[in-house]
């Protein structure tokens, strides 16, 4: 299994297997994919409703009743998540590992797309990036980040992860009552900001990662999508913050620019490239791709990192054997950066973390021509909605998926279309790199520091954008290490129980 960004793309030329239908010559029209019934009243907004609140859920609905290949409505519908570019398509699920590797690796059939927001420059702007482009400018605005992801870079990033961490495991006090949640998010958003912008968020009120991290909580928020541009409207105060974002970042380059953006730091790489070749980065492109970075990279490590602490909290077998782990490679210090991949039972449990609770949740692409997915014909226009999570707990990849229980990984290899935390293929997470150290790097630090207890009771929902997070927060109390791992475990309540066996 590995993180580093894949170079060998097998997009263009895999040959795409079929499904067990499309095999036997049948395959069936797309008016039979099954899905929930049109006649219902405002079926599509209540499917729509449904699927905004409680994504999870409402995928795991989805295929219990329906199967592997699902339309959000039977009948007409139009798209959730695009404004399309052929009108007449559906919104489909692919629920299986098939149809991801055909999602995946036909990318001039499946292609990315803004989705709608507000009509604004700035909007056009931020959306100007890696996600929603395709073809050749992705192919090389993907090349010209990749340094950005070697090894030297992350040495550069290691530093800053580690001083961060370490002032926020000084700052916690034994007995203390945390919320894991926001600790992981600040802790990240420091580490982000510094990594990829140069900046120290800590030294500045309101810093632009912070700003940011507002704006797309607006950004998801159902409010925001009544396109109402008056005073008070949560609209209105999305366009204000992405104008805002928009005029920092330009600030921020141009005052890199001008004192001749030397550091380590993405943007500053970023402003050498367009230094270099001034048809590199386009003004948008300078914008968008800043934002990206910091928007695919905060949240998924800040929740992947809660997730993975959470996890270990209520399992004190697997928290013991990683203590033991730790103290007999580590005895208490952070792990060097040659280190970080050379712990067995830490790379286990991280792999299992992003296997039960994989944080990307779902992600979507347009039919830009007919196709076929599943044994069902896919008009041109549709989209598709492919869920790493969906897959990671399905029985038939995995023996009791929903079981957190990292030494399955001593005997199984999952293909790669089973198994896909970073997603796959040409459009792979290109941060994975960067991700997994992170990850590693700051469990390591914080198990061997304190030990996080559960608070009995307490009752954890989540809330999805395409991250999956707990919806109020992740208590826990800090306690010294003690080596009592046993009282960490505590009877939780919430949909987290729908998601993981957590016994009793
Ligand atoms: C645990 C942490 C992370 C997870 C689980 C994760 C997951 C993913 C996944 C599943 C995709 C594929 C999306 C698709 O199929 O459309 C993706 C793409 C991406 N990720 Fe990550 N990611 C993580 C960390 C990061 C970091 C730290 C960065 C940057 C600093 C980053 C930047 C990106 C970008 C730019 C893309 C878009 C790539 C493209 O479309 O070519 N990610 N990520």
């Amino acid at each position: 299994m590995t993180e580093q960004p894949s170079s060998s793309d097998d997009a263009a030329t895999a040959a795409v297997s079929a499904s067990p239908m499309e095999a036997s010559g049948l395959v069936l029209p797309s008016s039979q994919v099954p899905g929930p019934c049109r006649g219902a009243l405002l079926a599509w907004q209540r499917q729509a409703l449904a699927f905004f609140r409680n994504p999870v859920a409402h995928m795991m609905e989805l295929r219990r009743r329906y199967g592997d290949t699902v339309r959000l409505v039977q009948g007409g519908n139009r798209p959730l998540l695009f404004r399309p570019s052929v009108p007449g398509g559906a919104t489909f699920f692919a629920f299986g590992s098939e149809s991801a590797r055909a999602i995946l690796t036909q990318t001039d059939v499946f292609e990315t797309r803004r989705p709608p927001g507000p009509k604004s420059r700035a909007y056009d702007r931020l959306t100007t990036n890696m996600f929603f482009i395709n073809g050749e400018r992705h192919k090389q605005q993907r090349r010209l980040f990749m340094p950005a992801f070697h090894r030297d870079s992350l040495k550069a990033y290691y530093g800053d992860m580690v001083h961060f961490t370490h002032r926020m495991l000084e700052a916690w006090q034994p007995g203390q009552r945390i919320d894991l949640d926001h600790e992981m998010h600040r802790v990240t958003l420091n580490i982000s900001s510094r990594a990829l912008y140069g900046i120290d968020a800590t030294a500045r009120e309101n810093s632009l990662a912070q700003q940011m991290s507002e704006m797309i909580f607006t950004l998801f928020s159902p409010a925001s999508m009544v396109p109402i541009n008056l005073p008070g409207t949560p609209y209105r105060r999305l366009v204000r913050q992405m104008e805002r974002i928009v005029g920092q970042l330009e600030r921020e380059i141009a005052e890199k620019e001008s004192a001749g953006a030397s550091g380590d730091d993405v943007l500053s790489m970023m402003i050498r490239a367009r230094q270099q070749d001034p048809s590199s980065l386009s003004d948008d492109e300078m914008i968008g791709q800043a934002f990206t970075m910091f928007f695919a990279g905060h949240d998924t490590a800040s929740k992947a990192l809660t997730w993975t602490l959470f996890l270990l909290s209520q399992h004190p077998e697997v928290m013991a054997a990683l203590s033991t782990e730790l103290q007999r490679e580590l005895s208490g210090q952070p792990p060097t950066y040659q280190q970080i991949y050379g712990l067995p039972v830490l790379d286990r449990v991280i792999k299992e973390s992003l296997r039960v609770l994989t944080p990307a949740v779902f992600f979507a692409r347009e039919a830009t021509r007919d196709t076929t997915l599943g044994g069902y014909e896919i008009p041109a226009g549709s989209e598709v909605i492919y869920s790493p999570y969906m897959i990671h707990i399905d029985e038939a990849y995995f023996d009791r998926p929903k079981t957190f229980d990292p030494d399955r990984w001593l005997s199984i290899k999952p293909g790669k279309y089973e198994y896909l935390p970073f997603g796959v293929g040409s459009r792979t997470c290109i941060g994975s790199s960067f991700g997994g150290m992170q990850l590693r790097l700051m469990v390591a630090m914080i198990v061997q520091r304190w030990r996080l207890e559960g608070v009995a009771d307490s009752r954890i929902d989540v809330k999805t954008n395409v991250v999956i997070g707990p919806k109020d927060g992740l208590p826990m109390i800090v306690r010294p290490l003690d080596g009592r791992f046993e009282e960490s475990r505590k009877p939780l309540r919430g949909f987290i129980r729908e998601m993981v066996d957590l016994g009793p």
